[in-house]
């Protein structure tokens, strides 16, 4: 059987996604952050061929996708104040909630956890496909394990080819967002952002009055570490390639890289600074003065430069809070945090 392509604007898709979903099937979803690889997230069959399909560690729980916040109860229990005033004011949208489980969601869904992360997605195809479908949806990323995420139906067909290891991709144009939601963990004394996404730290903290930044957003986990969200300590959103990222000026950044620059190597950086490393291979992801166009254009340029020729890739990286503090986030765990400051290097 051929992966089958349904296009996002057909009146019809989200009956046909529903009726793969319900018969235990894989779609791949779009959303305004990635695409996901979806299934029935209350079918332990269904949800186990997430993981195969991805090669995704059994020890890292699912975020299940939910039509509206009304359908949180369903699935969540002991759910505070503060979970009805993200949701009022972030749903739909790039933010995901961990809260208490319900046992009605099947423990290889949440990887055996008693909590779980409930999102509920902007991209309107897929909250009709969900409502459709009457069942919660369990999304990881599309990609594969520990490639850079999907945010196109290409890339998806990229990662699985056309035949048949996912059942059907729902292709609704590049996602807008571009990183991954953002994920707040309201299970504790205080709300702990383990993702930055989307929705910024200063938004939930303007909202919330306070919280904790987990340790994982600006440090590397070891493989063996228990952390709360698993999928942060894994080497992830990386092309094959040895990335750096390089700090300080643009100027300061071209002199050190082309002072270094070997066959092989590659430059991930701001469309304003292409012509000052004309020479290294540049791609350019996104425009400096408008973060947005960084996040939106991040993974696609990270796959671009996920070739067997490229060994190195020094990457510029936005800096500060907002957007750009996820776009940071995404880039360091790329580059498994090793940065270089070349203004030190003049
Ligand atoms: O934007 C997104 O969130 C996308 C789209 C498809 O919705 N999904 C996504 O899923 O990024 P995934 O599986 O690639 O990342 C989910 C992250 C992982 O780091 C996982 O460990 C964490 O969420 N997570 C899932 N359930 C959790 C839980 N109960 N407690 C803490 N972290 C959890
Ligand atoms: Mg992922």
């Amino acid at each position: 059987m051929k992966t089958v392509i349904f296009r996002a604007d057909d009146p019809q898709t989200p009956k046909k996604a529903a009726e793969i979903i319900r018969a235990g099937g894989l779609v791949a979803i779009p959303t305004e952050t990635v695409y996901g690889l979806g299934a029935n997230a209350m079918d332990e069959a269904a949800v186990a061929k997430i993981f195969q399909a991805k090669g995704r560690p059994q020890d890292n729980p699912l975020i299940i996708h939910i039509s509206c916040a009304d359908e949180l109860e369903r699935y969540c229990h002991d759910i505070p104040q503060s979970a009805y005033l993200l949701a009022e004011r972030f749903w739909p949208g790039p933010l995901t909630m961990v809260l208490p489980v319900r046992d009605c969601i099947p423990k290889s869904t949440v990887s055996g956890n008693d909590t779980v992360a409930v999102r509920c997605p902007k991209t309107a195809v897929t909250r009709a496909l969900i409502a459709e479908a009457g069942v919660p949806i369990a999304a990881p990323s599309a990609n594969l394990s520990g490639k850079p995420s999907t945010t196109t139906a290409e890339h998806v067909l990229n990662d699985y080819g056309e035949d048949g290891l996912i059942d059907a991709i729902i292709d609704g144009g590049p996602s807008a967002v571009g990183v991954e939601s953002t994920i707040v963990d309201l299970t504790g004394v205080r709300p702990r952002l383990l993702r930055p996404g989307g929705v910024t730290p200063e938004e939930l903290k303007a909202l919330l009055g306070e919280l904790e930044i987990d340790r994982a957003i600006f440090s590397q986990i070891s493989n063996d570490t228990v952390v709360r969200a698993p999928g942060m300590k894994y080497k992830h959103y990386a092309p094959s390639a040895e990335v750096y990222i390089v700090t300080g000026s643009g100027e300061a950044a071209a002199a050190y890289v082309r002072r270094h620059y070997e066959q092989g190597d590659a430059v991930l950086c701001f469309e304003e600074e292409l012509p000052l490393f004309a020479d290294c291979n540049p791609t350019a992801y996104g425009r400096r003065a408008d973060v947005n166009t960084l996040s939106a254009g991040l993974f696609a340029a990270l796959r671009s430069l996920d070739r067997p020729e490229i060994k190195r890739i020094y990457a510029r990286c936005p800096e500060g809070g907002g957007v750009a503090y996820a776009v940071g986030n995404r880039l360091k765990k790329a580059a498994a945090f090793r940065c270089i400051d070349a203004e030190a290097e003049l």
